[in-house]
């Protein structure tokens, strides 16, 4: 069952949407040669103090532990989950992958964003910006009387066309109360096909796209998850909330609040 929030619970949404992109917002600003991923963590932690809000990565479950942090830090081929460490420290050339959650009232706000590190190639370039184009494609099928399919295809469409890899394994899903609530939304897919969108769902809708092969693996520290071929990987995320008309982005950075 797809959870249909009420106006209430869209205005909790509207309120976590806003925390989270402050926070990660903040994050990204602090991303430089130098720090350290265990540094960026620290920051979440006092980020989310000050506006008396949770991390909910923290102590999320996991297959062999939960995850220990408050942020998932994936750098260049890690796509994401990645746990923050004081001996992993940023680089001239990487890209930095920021997945964050926050909770707040109730609710969780969900978004991602990979920020590059001094100058990168023209292929990480076109990664980066073919993946975040991904995202605004996606979330402009995101209206009542579309399906989920639609959100997939018009994702998979800008891989396609700049022949980038589709993170298969790892989808976007329903946001609220929970972390992860139905539906999945794959990064690849059919138009007019899937659970059909209503007014009141909201979606964390996060491609994930890489350039070499679509394998990926998992580190034995059970959370890491990185392409095989150790070709890079970049990840943008937004939470939105579904309307009649136009899809509003929950999570949108750059606004003064
Ligand atoms: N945005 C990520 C996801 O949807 C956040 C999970 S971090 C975790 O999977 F640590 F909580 F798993
Ligand atoms: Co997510």
């Amino acid at each position: 069952m797809i959870r249909i929030k009420n106006s209430g619970e869209i205005e909790a949404m509207r309120k976590v949407g806003r925390i989270t992109a402050d926070i990660l917002g903040e994050i990204c600003a602090a991303v430089k040669a130098g720090v350290t991923t265990w540094d960026l963590d620290q920051l979440a932690i006092e980020a989310l103090k000050a506006r008396n809000a949770v991390g909910a990565c923290y102590d999320y479950p996991g297959r062999s532990r939960p995850f220990p942090a408050h942020i998932c830090v994936s750098l260049n081929d890690e796509i994401v989950h990645g746990i923050p460490s004081k001996k992993r420290k940023i680089q001239s050339g990487d890209i930095v992958s920021l997945d964050f959650v926050a909770q707040y009232g109730g609710f969780m706000g969900d978004s991602t964003r990979t920020v590059p590190v001094g100058e990168i190639s023209d292929d990480v370039k076109k990664l980066l910006d073919v993946t975040e184009r991904a995202l605004y494609a996606g979330i402009e099928q995101a209206i009542e009387g579309n399906h989920v399919g639609d959100i997939s295809f018009a994702v998979q469409c800008c891989a396609d066309e700049a022949g980038l890899g589709i993170v298969r394994e790892l989808v976007g899903h329903g946001v609220g109360r929970d972390m992860h609530e139905e539906p999945s939304i794959p990064n690849y897919g059919q138009k007019g096909t899937g659970p059909l969108l209503k007014a009141g769902m909201t979606l964390a809708i996060e491609p994930m796209f890489m350039l070499g092969s679509e394998k990926i693996s998992v580190d034995t520290d059970g959370w890491t998850v990185r392409t095989a071929d150790g070709k890079y990987a970049a990840h943008f995320e937004h939470t939105v909330l579904v309307t009649k008309d136009a899809p509003e982005i929950l999570t949108r950075y750059g606004v003064v609040s």
